[in-house]
């Protein structure tokens, strides 16, 4: 297991023990910050336990309004859209705490990919503070995908660690979805990295990404390195599986 002195993986049982260990991390975060706190979250399926269990438990615990929220990416559909990660969000948690309409920047799936993800780049740039000229947010929240994948910077798009630009265009190998996602600039400029990874089917990746197996120089995971922040692997146990019985 290699890691980085800024970097350390948590492993815990339950997706509870993982939600309330998140919960806690945002709440001392939260307390910590004097202003507006900036965090930028994934889609997908892992996230919503998550959410569930912070509109549960923490909907008069957790000061929402003082977050501004961002996604790290979007599929290119309509906000009311299955596939939609805001839906996703808005089902799951933002329907159900008190954030501030205002300080809620989703990406919109549904107007013109090109133009929205200059758009989506000025609102990161209005609306999140600059650091080294690029936004830094608090917290990013990502998720791993199966093929190392983050956000929605798919392998073969490692050139979005080296862009100029806030966003990008993609398309999902697999599937031909086009998506809209920040850049590996703006994910290693992030004051701290969340990875949220649970299950046995992310067990194979996990480990290749930790402990540098293969071509996992290749995989966009593997980028993810905030030269200025932390970065902290939330995982399961069942995640974690092969890392424990390997040296
Ligand atoms: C998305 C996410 C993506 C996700 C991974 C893991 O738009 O799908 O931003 O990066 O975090 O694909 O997805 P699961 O949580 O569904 O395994």
């Amino acid at each position: 297991m290699v890691f980085t002195v800024n970097s350390k993986v948590i492993i815990l049982e339950t997706l509870t023990e993982i939600s309330e260990w998140f919960a806690g991390y945002l709440t001392k975060e939260l307390n910590s910050s004097p202003n507006y706190f900036h965090l930028a979250i994934s889609g997908g399926s892992t996230p919503k336990f998550l959410f569930d269990y912070l509109s549960l438990h923490y909907q008069n615990k957790i000061e929402w309004e003082k977050i501004k929220l961002f996604w790290v990416d979007e599929r290119c559909v309509p906000p009311e859209h299955q596939d939609s990660n805001y839906k996703m969000a808005f089902d799951h948690l933002i329907s159900k705490v008190n954030f501030a309409q205002a300080n809620i920047f989703r990406i919109q799936g549904e107007l013109n990919p090109e133009l929205e993800a200059i758009n989506y780049s000025q609102r990161m740039k209005h609306n999140v503070p600059l650091f080294n000229n690029l936004p830094r947010f608090d917290l990013i929240l990502l998720g791993l995908g199966e093929d190392g994948h983050v956000a929605s910077i798919f392998p073969g798009n490692l050139n979005l660690f080296k862009a100029d630009n806030f966003c990008s265009v993609t398309c999902h190998p697999v599937i031909k979805q086009r998506r809209i996602t920040i850049n590996g600039n703006v994910i290693n400029n992030a004051n701290s990295i969340i990875f949220l990874v649970t299950g046995s089917n992310k067990a194979l990746i996990f480990d290749a990404v930790i402990n540098k197996r293969n071509d996992f120089i290749k995989l966009p995971a593997a980028s993810v390195n905030p030269a200025n922040g932390n970065l902290i692997w939330l995982v399961d146990s069942n995640t974690a599986n092969l890392l424990k019985h390997r040296p």
